[in-house]
């Protein structure tokens, strides 16, 4: 685990599920994700619809910058586009998740991540700390 007072800063991006690729492997991705994101002091939140992914992460430089790299080579997803990216505040957002895990199905919402990529990042922060109640916990 690195040292609790390095520099946090937070990432969000939404990509889609590529065409060749079975949603089986959301599970795994949480998975992995859970696994290692604890070993790094990473957390955060992945949104999914069935089609798109809206991810937002959370943690130590470099771990945080070295993660993101390789989530934006994951040919398990294309349209990879990052939406805020800042230093993150104290306390953290998503302290108790290595990785929270919403699969939306919002009857009211047909479409949750369209509508938050007509936010500007913070807001689509804000949202996504809306969706707690909601939450897998890992
Ligand atoms: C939408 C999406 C989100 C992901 N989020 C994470 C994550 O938070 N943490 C993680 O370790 N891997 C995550 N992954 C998986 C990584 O891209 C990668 O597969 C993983 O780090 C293992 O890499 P390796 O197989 O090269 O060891 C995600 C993948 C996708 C497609």
């Amino acid at each position: 685990m690195p040292a609790q007072n390095s520099l946090l800063h937070c990432f969000l991006y939404r990509s889609h599920l590529a065409s060749n690729t079975d949603i089986a492997c959301v599970g795994d991705i949480v998975r992995t994700a859970r696994a290692f994101n604890k070993t790094q002091g990473i957390t955060g939140i992945l949104v999914f619809d069935g089609q798109q992914f809206c991810q937002y992460v959370e943690g130590p430089q470099p771990a945080l910058s070295a993660l993101i790299d390789q989530i934006g080579r994951d040919p398990r997803h294309t349209r990879f586009t990052p939406l805020h990216s800042s230093e993150c505040p104290s306390p953290r957002r998503f302290a108790s998740w290595a990785m929270a895990y919403v699969l939306t199905d919002d009857e009211d919402d047909a479409d949750p991540l369209a509508s938050l990529s007509r936010l500007e990042g913070t807001c689509i922060i804000e949202k996504l700390q809306a969706l707690i109640p909601k939450l897998d916990m890992a």
